[in-house]
């Protein structure tokens, strides 16, 4: 049995679901290989794509998802998590689950018998990442590639840092002193690569952004991070994606964001509306890179 907790966990399969997230999206694999199938998605925070995306992709390959709000759930009363994981795996075929600490989806993937899909937690979002390769390889041919990634070293950054690796392209992050992505990450993703492909933590957004043919933000402040908003705000006010940092990277660089998006903070709204951005194509492929990941874990 799989499961999907980091990046490193689809280390030797990132290509075959690449590819199998193209046939989805082309419409090549027919039937519901999923078909009396139960997912239950546990959620302990917001979501509109991971949501959605999961629930119709579930649908559409002939399972049921069930969404699950942590709150609704006694897991939301204390109910321990090894508990609720034993229980539900007596349910469903399969568990996702959106949490604040990563490790509790690590505890609750010891404790299921079925497989876990990570959903995001504050160390990774492999999905995410999954999709935007996917986004990636439609708009670059290959990933012979320099992305650049301005921001928040955060969830998001750390599984772009492992899939980069993975893939072997160069990576650049940059992000304000004190929010550089995480050590035990990058460590992971220097041994994954070796040699082979760059990756380069830096405080300057202009030399991650040079010469980048993709540059990627994320959101000044994750869920969680509310109530530290005031100094975030300050700190990463260098790092907007605008159009002057824009000008630093390739003519034909794509723009990504995982979304949601906040307009005047990360970037504005003439790079992530522009015609550059790929941001709702980065969205669409949600849906056909996890169908791929449930097609993989599930069947
Ligand atoms: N990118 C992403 O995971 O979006 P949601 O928070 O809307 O699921
Ligand atoms: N880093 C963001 C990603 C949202 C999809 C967060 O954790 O809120």
């Amino acid at each position: 049995m799989k499961h999907l907790l980091s990046v490193c966990d689809m280390k030797d399969k990132v290509e075959y679901l690449l590819d199998l997230a193209d046939k989805f999206k082309n419409g090549l694999i027919k039937g519901k290989p999923l078909k009396d199938k139960y997912m239950a998605m546990v959620f302990e925070k917001a979501s509109t794509r991971t949501r959605v995306s999961f629930e119709v992709g579930m649908s559409q390959l002939g399972g049921t998802p069930l969404y699950l709000s942590a709150q609704d759930l006694q897991l939301g009363r204390g109910e321990p998590i090894a508990d609720t994981a034993r229980t539900l795996s007596r349910y469903v075929d399969a568990i996702m689950i959106r949490a604040f600490r990563h490790k509790d989806v690590i505890e609750l993937a010891k404790n299921a018998s079925v497989p876990v899909i990570n959903g995001l937690t504050d160390l990774e979002h492999p999905c995410q990442t999954l999709a935007d390769m996917q986004t990636i390889r439609e708009y670059k041919g290959d990933f012979n590639r320099k992305l650049a990634f301005i921001g928040d070293g955060n969830n998001v950054c750390n599984s772009l840092i492992l899939i980069s690796a993975i893939l072997g392209m160069d990576i650049y992050v940059a992000s304000p002193k004190g929010y550089e992505p995480d050590k035990m990450i990058i460590k992971k993703a220097e041994k994954i690569a070796r040699g082979q492909s760059m990756i380069k933590i830096t405080n300057d957004p202009y030399e991650a952004a040079t010469g980048a043919d993709i540059v990627y933000t994320d959101v000044w402040v994750s869920m969680g991070h509310e109530n530290e908003t005031k100094e975030r705000l300050k700190a990463f006010r260098p790092y907007q994606v605008n159009k002057d940092l824009m000008n630093h990277a390739k003519a034909d660089a794509i723009f990504m964001h995982c979304l949601p998006a906040k307009r005047g903070q990360e970037t504005t709204s003439d790079v992530i509306d522009g015609p550059n951005s790929v941001v709702w194509d980065q969205a669409e492929n949600r849906l056909h890179a996890q169908k791929a990941i449930m097609y993989w874990l599930i069947r």
